[in-house]
């Protein structure tokens, strides 16, 4: 076996760690055979907490997991690390604003880019899934202006398996017959989720569904606004789905696409398909070598120019909060 790749989780005493570093620890990522040293991040009150879930890990007798740091210090935590997934970050609470979740999220984020860029690998890549994730992810990379920013994005893979899932269901298909499916912009209620360029065993998923009003109506709210379900469902937001999503978007860029299908990540815009640049935009990707390219060249209507530009224009006002947050604290 290799040297152990070192892996980081922020977060990891809570929802979505809890199945994260599972999955992580089994090989699911980085590979089988690839061993793994775990690095778990959380604040001071969730040492106990992430104590049981160290205690849990050796329980599991996972072959890949050759070490496991558990700490509350960010410098002990992104020590040389490979790979980040930073989850950790505060939840919405109850009557609480969106720029007051912003305000408070966003200089977690700060200090994490400052630490990393300090204390992790050149080489590191992280995947920023704590909300609001693209923009946490933006001012993550800004903070860390030693590591090169094309080494940051932001997880929309979760929007995108499940875009996939209501296609498949739609359709009374496997969810592998189902590939291609977009998702553009913010992890937010603006998020487009485009089939337009998705297929089904090979054919137009647009042809298959013929449901043009179902395809830009009930389709698009209803990924848009899954997490919300589930919230009403399970009274808790999504973490097993989150979990295995963060780990799909890490395990495609650390292994690649297979020819002919991409995948969503949240990355810098260039301005590409018209987009505002300068903000972690989610289009589709193919990844090669470690390195992801935005897939260019797909026709966009007017339909779709229209849901980029809002999904869009809520980037770059989360950008220019943030920002701002962070230049008032400084
Ligand atoms: N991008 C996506 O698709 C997606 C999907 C689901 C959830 N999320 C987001 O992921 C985040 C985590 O969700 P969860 O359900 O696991 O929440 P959770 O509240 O169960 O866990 C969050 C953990 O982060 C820790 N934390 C808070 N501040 C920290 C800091 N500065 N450093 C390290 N750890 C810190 C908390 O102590 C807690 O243990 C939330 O922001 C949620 O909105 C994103």
């Amino acid at each position: 076996m290799a040297s152990p790749i070192k892996v980081c989780v922020t977060g990891a005493a809570g929802q979505i760690g809890y199945s994260l570093v599972y999955m992580i620890g089994s090989g699911a990522v980085f590979g089988a055979d690839t061993p793994v040293s775990l690095h778990l991040l959380d604040i001071p009150p969730m040492m106990p907490v992430l104590n049981g879930v160290c205690m849990e890990i050796a329980d599991c007798a996972l072959p890949c997991v050759r070490e496991v740091v558990a700490t509350d210090d960010p410098s002990v935590a992104f020590k040389d690390i490979d790979a980040a997934f930073l989850v950790g970050a505060m939840p919405r609470k109850e009557g609480m604003e969106r720029k007051d979740l912003l305000a408070a999220n966003v200089k977690i984020f700060k200090v994490q880019g400052q630490a990393l860029d300090q204390h992790a690998k050149k080489s590191v890549r992280v995947l920023v899934v704590g909300n609001p994730a693209n923009t946490n992810a933006l001012i993550c990379s800004q903070y860390a202006p030693s590591i090169p920013k094309e080494n940051f994005s932001a997880m929309t893979r979760l929007d995108q398996n499940r875009a996939q899932a209501q296609i498949a269901a739609r359709l009374s298909v496997p969810v592998s017959d189902v590939k291609n499916c977009i998702i553009w912009g913010n992890h937010s209620g603006t998020q487009f989720p485009d089939v337009r360029h998705a297929t089904v065993a090979g054919k137009s998923v647009y042809d298959a569904v013929n449901d043009e009003a179902w395809i830009r109506g009930d389709f698009i709210t209803l990924v848009q606004k899954r997490g919300g379900a589930v919230i009403a469902a399970r009274k808790l937001s999504s973490a097993m789905s989150a979990a295995k999503a963060a780990c799909d978007h890490m395990a495609s860029w650390w292994q690649g696409t297979p020819e002919g299908s991409y995948v969503s990540m949240g990355v810098f815009s260039d301005g590409s398909y018209g987009t505002a640049s300068g903000v972690m935009f989610s289009f589709p990707v193919t990844i090669k070598d470690g390195k992801w390219s935005i897939v260019q060249g797909l026709p966009i209507d007017d339909f779709s120019k229209g849901k980029l530009e809002v999904t869009g224009k809520e980037l770059c006002e989360e950008r220019d909060d943030a920002l701002a947050v962070c230049s008032a604290a400084q």
